[in-house]
């Protein structure tokens, strides 16, 4: 197995588990400093998406202690240029988000740059908010020798400003580690439009395609012969014949539609970018059998678009939401599960891992625990009211009409109180079920107060299950399940389409 899932802080990943020059290809989008929380959206069971909302991640950067320990130590541990430019970041941004946002990827960078080959690419996205402090932390960090592209990728998207133009491109800064990278510019030609092959159209005596007739520049030619010098002046690797199956080099300036509202590949998950954008990074970047690093890597996307190239990959996210979503995109798309195809490192194993998140962080626990048994997380309860509610599951109670079943998850002390409250949120959201999902082992008085609620009989399936049912994590993690009409579930995340992968086709068109 040479592909990781990480669930943690990827600079504490970086520096305890990534060896020094190890990595082909970075690709990293953190979050641009907006100042926006952003929502992971659910599906309902009617396919349109819920407005059952949860905030996957925040990119409000703050100046804290951290931020200033961290600026601390990039001032005794980086080379001179970085430290003077980072103090002279400091007089100018003093205290401010930008200045936090910038000292947190100056140490992720130096890390990124130890753990890249020598003949390695970095690609860093960001938005034009931020890029120019960043290219100028690049410059510093990779060198500005090794400054190779800035990338605009265009989109059109609400919404509209009447204050100044749109702002409708991000920025993605193109580095090197030294100057013996890889880059296969014949990975991304474009191809030539019809009205061009049309105009310039071919055939040679032996029967391959020329441009005959005008030459690209406007000048007339005569023979096809002239044709080869005109595209060899131009493109001197390129042969005309060639020239017309592949395409020519593409520019500094993508236009890729975003994912919008109907994209096939729309997961819900916040900021997603889209696979053809990755795609052509990876293709001129990488080899097959590279290793591609993404260490935000949010639902995944520059880990489907690696696998699908025949790539290694590392990914790296700080929350449980991410690397559920990544770990059914990647089930979903090439039929790959944790362990047998890739590692997961950082979640929980056992009951002792299980505590562990738990004390260090109750919501990732509860995103955590929940995946366990494929329901959906609901609510946010950090910012409202305590609705009684952890999580859903849904299913079909007949073709027309769906069930709910309730879940909460308890990583506390729990009693009978815990189970009667479970009731009255189960009848309160009529729902058919409830399940209560505890790391602590139930008593006697809580099963026999579940027990005494007596069964839901579904009219598909026409057996008994139990409306109120207690599982332990414990229990989970030993491959127990709810017991539900299982093969009437309905799924609350959008399904990645099933993909075989392949170095033939592409299959991002
Ligand atoms: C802009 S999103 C990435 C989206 C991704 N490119 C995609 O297509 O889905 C940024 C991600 O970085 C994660 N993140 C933020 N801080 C992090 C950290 N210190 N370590 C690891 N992941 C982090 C967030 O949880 C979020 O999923």
């Amino acid at each position: 197995m040479d592909s990781f899932l990480y669930y943690g802080d990827n600079l504490e990943i970086l520096r305890n588990y990534i060896a020094d020059e190890s990595v082909d290809l970075i690709y990293l989008d953190p979050p641009f400093n907006s100042k926006a929380d952003y929502n992971l959206l659910f599906k309902e069971p009617t396919g349109r998406p819920s407005q059952a909302q949860i905030t996957a991640f925040e990119d409000t950067w703050r100046w804290t202690e951290e931020t200033e320990r961290i600026l601390k130590e990039v001032v005794d541990i980086a080379p001179a240029d970085i430290v003077e430019l980072m103090i002279s970041f400091r007089k100018i941004l003093k205290h401010s988000d930008v200045m936090a946002y910038l000292t947190m990827m100056c140490i992720r960078l130096i890390e990124l740059k130890r753990v890249l080959r020598q003949t390695g690419s970095i690609y860093l996205h960001c938005n034009p908010s931020a890029s120019h402090y960043l290219k100028i932390l690049m410059d510093a960090v990779f060198g500005k020798n090794n400054y190779r592209n800035e990338i605009v990728w265009c989109y059109k998207s609400r919404p509209m400003s009447k204050k100044h133009f749109c702002k409708k491109h991000d920025i993605i800064l193109y580095y090197s580690k030294s100057d013996k990278y890889h880059f296969d510019w014949k990975a991304n030609l474009q191809p030539l439009s019809p009205v061009t092959i049309k105009k310039y159209k071919y055939k040679d005596d032996i029967g391959h395609y020329r441009l005959v007739g005008r030459g690209i520049k406007g000048s007339p030619i005569q023979s096809a012969k002239d044709v080869d010098i005109e595209w060899e002046n131009t493109y001197p690797e390129l042969v005309v014949r060639d020239y017309l199956k592949g395409g020519y080099p593409i520019e500094d300036y993508w236009y890729i539609d975003i994912i919008n509202q109907s994209a096939r590949e729309r997961l819900g998950y916040p900021t997603q970018k889209p696979e053809a954008l990755l795609e052509r990074i990876i293709k001129a970047s990488s080899q097959e059998g590279d290793v591609v690093l993404d260490p935000f890597c949010g639902c995944g996307t520059s880990i489907a678009v690696a696998q699908n190239l025949n790539r290694n990959w590392i990914g790296i996210d700080i929350t449980h939401l991410a690397i559920n979503l990544i770990k059914l995109r990647i089930k979903n798309m090439f039929d790959m599960i944790p362990k047998r195809d890739y590692s997961v490192i950082g979640e929980p194993e056992d009951l002792a891992g299980a505590y562990e998140l738990a004390n260090q962080n109750r919501f990732q626990f509860q995103f955590w625990a929940l995946a366990l048994i494929d329901a959906c997380p609901y609510g946010d309860k950090k910012k409202g009211a305590d609705t009684g509610i952890d999580g859903f599951i849904y299913f079909w109670e007949s073709k027309d009409e769906v069930k709910k079943v309730i879940v909460q998850v308890k990583s506390g002390k729990v009693g009978v109180k815990d189970i009667r409250e479970l009731q009255s949120v189960v009848d309160r959201e009529k729902a058919a079920i409830g399940i209560f999902l505890t790391l602590e082992k139930p008593t006697r008085a809580m099963m026999a107060e579940a027990a005494g609620f007596g069964f839901y009989t579904s009219k598909i399936t026409r057996k008994d299950y139990s409306k109120c049912q207690i599982l332990t994590i414990e229990e989970v993690l030993f491959g127990n399940q709810p017991h539900l009409p299982g093969d009437f579930r309905i799924s609350p995340f959008k399904k990645a389409a099933f993909r075989l992968s392949s170095n033939q086709n592409s299959i991002f068109e």
